[in-house]
């Protein structure tokens, strides 16, 4: 049986704003299969907002990381060794790899891994966890699903060149929709309209902004797919049309501070709009994802969604990289290449 020398970040401290490498201790133990497990050589991390919730006691959706637990984190591996029925060695698997170089499996995660299909040489295998992976899911069940998308209509995505964002506004376009994204300067707004095929963009770090956002919906918003909370939501709030669908994605302008400006969103258009406000979370909906999955990566492979990664190199960047989300230095999908 094979033994692996394996890094892990486990978490040391809750962090108080950003994240730093001091919230985590560096650690290097055994990994060895046991009856039952697998072995899994970690290929690409995935960085998601999310993740700094996790790191935090707060009420959520998932336990906590405790302290002392290995980081988690989603991601990509291949199988290097099997004692398990489920998995057989060389297979690509996709689930929650941990901040670590390598994980072992057993079925029996609360999130569940999946096995990859075999890749056509064209396809990298990084599209799983961008369009085709959770971020790419999230927008899919998040827009059809609970924003019950419909031609013709008006849909307006926040925080919209980022992975989420850049994929639900090209669904949107697929579907029929006129799209607008809000983004933060104007090289990701032009990346917006040019590269992504939005209709319009607003750069909310422009003074006008509000303005733009009124220019760029003159028939108001059908659908509001929200990222970011705060100001951007509450502006979004402002142009909801009747019996409008606001789909609550995620709030990531809060997620580094505990003095929760989310708690102050602008209700009232709700009611006299006779619109919904619906939270979701991506894995309310793991019994759909395989033919999801299908759907985005034939609209990837037809060219109809065009995606952007951003790859950070190795296992050691992750903590300091995760900022990158929340300063806006992420185009699209951000990862984490562990093996070169
Ligand atoms: N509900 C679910 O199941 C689920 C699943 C996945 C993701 N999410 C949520 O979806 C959102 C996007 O996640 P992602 O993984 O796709 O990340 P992402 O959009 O690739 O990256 C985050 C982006 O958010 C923007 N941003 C950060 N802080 C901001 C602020 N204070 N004000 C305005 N914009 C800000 C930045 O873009 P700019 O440069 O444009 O500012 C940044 O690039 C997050 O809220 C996340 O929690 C939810």
């Amino acid at each position: 049986m094979m033994t692996v020398s394996n890094r892990q970040f486990l978490l040391k401290n809750r962090p108080q704003g950003r994240v730093s490498e001091s919230n985590f201790e560096l650690v290097v133990s055994e990994a060895k299969p046991k009856a039952g497990q697998a072995l899994v050589e970690n290929l690409y991390l995935s960085l998601d907002p999310t993740n700094r919730i996790w790191m935090t006691d707060v009420e959520q959706y998932m336990p906590p990381v405790a302290i002392g637990e290995v980081m988690r984190g989603l991601g990509i591996g291949r199988v290097m060794e099997s004692n398990s029925d489920l998995y057989k060695v060389d297979q690509l698997v996709s689930g929650p790899i941990g901040w670590q170089d390598y994980c072992l499996i057993d079925g029996q995660e609360s999130w569940p891994f999946t096995v990859l299909p075999a890749l056509a040489p064209d396809v990298p295998l990084t599209l799983f966890m961008g369009a085709a992976g959770m971020t790419g899911l999230t927008a899919y069940f998040g827009l059809l699903e609970v924003g019950q998308a419909k031609a013709g209509q008006t849909l307006l995505v926040s925080a919209a060149a980022g992975a989420t964002g850049s994929v639900v506004g090209q669904i949107g376009k697929i579907k029929g929709m006129r799209v607008v994204g809000i983004a933060g300067g104007a090289e990701k707004c032009r990346l917006l309209t040019e590269y992504f095929g939005f209709d319009a963009a607003v750069d909310y770090k422009d003074a006008d902004w509000k303005k733009q956002l009124a220019d760029a919906t003159p028939d108001g918003v059908d659908v509001s797919f929200e990222n970011v909370g705060g100001e951007i939501m509450n502006a979004a709030i402002t142009r909801l049309n009747m019996r409008a669908r606001m789909v609550l994605c995620g709030l990531i302008s809060s997620y580094n501070d505990d003095n929760d400006a989310n708690a102050r969103a602008n209700l009232v258009p709700f009611l006299m709009k006779r619109a919904s406000l619906q939270g979701f979370i991506v894995s309310d909906y793991f019994a759909k994802f395989a033919p999801a999955t299908t759907d985005l990566v034939s609209w990837v492979l037809a060219g109809q969604i065009k995606t952007k990664e951003t790859l950070v190199d190795g296992l050691k960047q992750a903590p300091e990289a995760l900022n990158q989300l929340f300063d806006g230095n992420n185009v699209g999908k951000l990862l984490v290449k562990l093996k070169s």
